[in-house]
């Protein structure tokens, strides 16, 4: 498969193709290089808007993680809240989500949050979403 880089909003962008998801229609993913490395510190949580898309981006232990930033309760920025080991606590009601997951953890919010896959490399920070 060919990669080819795109600039997009002052990001790069790498198709990666489509993935088939057993439940439904292929849906077309890219990698969106999101941060730099030295941007995000070893237990803290960054708020990066690529797109449509509001994502946090967690290092938790050395492994860098992506949700969305949006907590599915009401609306706030989770990257605004508290990160308590690989929780992330709501700032606005305090809704507790687990990161690698994006499993609920703790009410009011019961919805989970989405999960998108991460690499790093080359002193970048990117993150796979439906292009
Ligand atoms: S908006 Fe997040 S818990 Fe209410």
């Amino acid at each position: 498969m060919s990669v080819s880089p795109t600039e997009i909003d002052g990001l790069s962008s790498f198709s990666s193709g489509a993935v088939t998801d057993l439940a439904g229609p292929e849906v077309a993913v890219a990698w969106y290089i999101a941060a730099r490395s030295s941007d995000l510190e070893e237990g803290s949580v960054l708020g990066v808007r690529i797109n449509e898309f509001k994502i946090a981006i967690y290092r938790i232990e050395g492994k860098v993680y992506a949700t969305s930033d949006v907590c599915t309760h009401s609306y706030a920025l989770l990257s605004e809240g508290y990160l308590d080991g690989d929780c992330i606590e709501c700032p606005l009601h305090q809704a507790l989500f687990h990161v690698p997951s994006g499993d609920v953890r703790s009410p009011p919010a019961c919805e989970s949050i989405s999960t998108y896959r991460t690499k790093e490399s080359a002193g970048d920070i990117s993150v796979e979403l439906p292009s």
